[in-house]
């Protein structure tokens, strides 16, 4: 079993827009195993009105997936996630104690809308912190601001949030910007997670292939190692420190 941990993927289908039906389900998590995943934590979205979280029923489904990850060369480990929609009904879920975290651990994936960084995203990583759980921001790189002022990400990070980039972003997958800022951050030693965010096989292919190695031409073996090893594998079990 490979000892990576990919902590953000859409790999459930029936959940939100990833997989779209049980093929498509295995074989990106046969793709992730095959590039040396023995962990994947399925984020299926969730955003008010569009796609709610029954952590029971997420559970069920990645139980339901045994004998399909029994039939892989690779052994391979599914956990269940969620990635949450920053928006106003975000304190009302962590208030009523509805924001899951990946695995077992106190992490909790948020991602914040593109066009604009909303100015209670600071205040929402205070909350989160005090109630024990620690968030980690999906893929600053991909918005806007951070896109134009690479910065907007480093204080967040300095708000509270951890900081996850997506693979993708280092091979232009998102264009041109998010690639640069997403280098940017790297070189800065101011990421703490990468993610597939694989949707669709092509996808993972891409990441898992061209993207891996983008990343450890820039951060080496050993850069590989805390990202997609130490820091993901304590993260999902348990919390990570800041820095
Ligand atoms: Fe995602």
């Amino acid at each position: 079993m490979g000892d990576f941990v990919d902590l953000h993927i859409h790999a459930m289908f029936g959940f939100d827009d990833g997989a779209a039906a049980l093929e498509e389900t295995r074989e990106i998590i046969r793709l992730a195993a095959q590039a040396g995943f023995g962990t994947v934590v399925a984020t299926p979205h969730v955003m008010v009105g569009v796609y709610e979280h029954d952590r029971a029923k997420l559970n069920d489904a990645i139980a339901a997936l045994g004998p399909e990850l029994a039939s892989l060369e690779t052994p391979v480990r599914v956990l269940p996630g969620a990635e949450y929609y920053l928006d106003e009904h975000f304190a009302g879920r962590l208030e009523r104690g509805e924001l899951y975290p990946l695995g077992a651990g106190k992490h909790v994936l948020v991602e914040l809308p593109m066009l604009r960084i909303p100015p209670l995203a600071r205040d929402f990583a205070f909350k989160l912190r005090i109630k024990g759980m620690i968030p980690i921001l999906a893929h600053p790189e991909r918005y806007g601001d951070v896109t134009r002022s690479p910065e907007r990400a480093v204080e967040l990070r300095e708000a509270g949030y951890l900081i996850q980039l997506n693979l993708g972003s280092l091979v232009g997958m998102y264009g041109r910007g998010p690639r640069k800022a997403a280098e940017w951050l790297l070189k800065k030693n101011q990421v703490d997670f990468v993610g597939s965010d694989a949707h669709t096989p092509k996808q993972a292919e891409q990441t898992y292939g061209e993207g891996l190695a983008a990343l450890r031409h820039v951060v080496g073996d050993e850069g590989l190692r805390r990202l997609l090893v130490d820091n993901a594998s304590a993260a999902v079990a348990g919390p990570v420190k800041n820095g």
